[in-house]
């Protein structure tokens, strides 16, 4: 059965062009420097963000650890908001690898303010762990793909600047933030130390994020990579992937918030079904079903028997996610089983 797919901007296929990019893509041994594809990528990355430089690394998940393992020494504390991706779905690797401790804040909708965490920042002392980091993650995944809004990110950036802090970016769908807002990759380049990006979410590349940041930070950097065992040889075949989503894939992301907007206005009218539309900024839908007294793990069987796959998302809460492998003929799909489940 083909499904229509809403786990997560993940689950996209390459297309047929993009495998043909693939196929005939220049390489060399990377870990040596010399992969022509994969310094075309970081090349044409740090340019798009204003940075120096840029190192390619396998997942998301290691861009954040390698970004924040060389911003940071283990003992020191960095704020994460305390749903972020990189405290709760990356297996623990901040306290486990990078040997930080963590101080975590409720965001609203994702968002700390410089109000909420300047009061909690430590100094260094015998007794305490010294902040020395800021995560901020844009656009937010538990909170709904939800955006940082630029003036608070400016006014962290300024604390961090008064208390001596590195700012990191958990970028992940940062081009669905830039699509949304207008916002440029390079405006948004300004305020981190780092940024972490990936390719294999709304992007559509099968592989692959990225890390940026200045010339001396991705050096050290490059260093973490090889100890994590992110090395990689003629990784151009999947570079090549990245530089085509990105020249493909960008612009068309509109089509995704549009229709995720759809997608959660028709949800929202159905009796059991609650979604806070306010948080329903890019291609992410979070609804809530308490209300219905179904549980998550039943809706979800009923609809994969109906052809329609999503994922839990907490106790009550059901995740949907639009890419570019669906368009609005699938949406409309996926609304009518939604309505079939609630109506039964
Ligand atoms: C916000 C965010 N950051 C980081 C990641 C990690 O990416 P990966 O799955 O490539 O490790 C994800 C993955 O979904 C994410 O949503």
């Amino acid at each position: 059965m083909k499904y229509i797919d809403l786990r997560s901007d993940t689950v996209t296929r390459p297309s047929e062009k993009m495998r043909e990019i693939i196929a005939s893509a220049e390489v060399g041994d990377d870990v040596f420097g010399d992969d022509p594809t994969v310094n075309e990528l970081q090349e044409k990355v740090a340019r798009l963000f204003g940075k120096e430089a840029s190192l390619y690394v396998p997942s998301g998940s290691m861009g954040n650890l390698v970004a924040i393992k060389t911003h940071t020494n283990p003992g020191e504390e960095a704020i994460f908001e305390e749903d972020c991706h990189s405290l709760n779905y990356e297996a623990g690797s901040m306290g486990a690898v990078a040997g930080l401790v963590s101080h975590t804040f409720r965001g609203n909708h994702g968002v700390m303010t410089r109000e909420q965490v300047e009061p909690y920042i430590k100094k260094k002392s015998l007794h305490t762990p010294p902040t020395t980091l800021i995560a901020l993650e844009n656009t937010h995944n538990h909170a709904g793909g939800t955006i940082y809004p630029l003036e608070e990110i400016k006014k962290l950036r300024d604390m961090a600047d008064e208390h001596g802090l590195k700012m990191h970016l958990d970028g992940a769908r940062i081009w669905n933030a830039s699509i949304a807002t207008g916002i440029t990759l390079d405006e948004y380049g300004r305020y981190f130390d780092s940024i972490q990006c990936c390719f294999s979410k709304g992007l559509g590349a099968p592989i692959g994020s990225i890390v940026i940041g200045d010339g001396e930070f991705i050096e050290k950097a490059r260093r973490f990579r090889k100890m994590f065992g992110g090395g990689m040889r003629q990784v151009g075949i999947l570079a090549s992937a990245a530089i085509y989503a990105l020249d493909n894939n960008m612009s068309r992301m509109s089509e995704d918030h549009e229709n995720a907007s759809f997608l959660a206005e028709n949800l929202a009218k159905i009796d059991g079904i609650d979604i806070d539309l306010e948080s329903v900024q890019t291609n992410i839908v979070i609804m809530n079903i308490v209300s219905s007294g179904k549980a998550v793990p039943d809706v979800l069987s009923e609809l994969k028997d109906m052809g329609m796959l999503a994922v839990q998302f907490g106790a009550t809460k059901i995740r949907c996610v639009t890419h570019l492998d669906l368009d609005r003929a699938d949406i409309e799909t996926a609304i009518e089983k939604f309505k079939a489940v609630f109506s039964s």
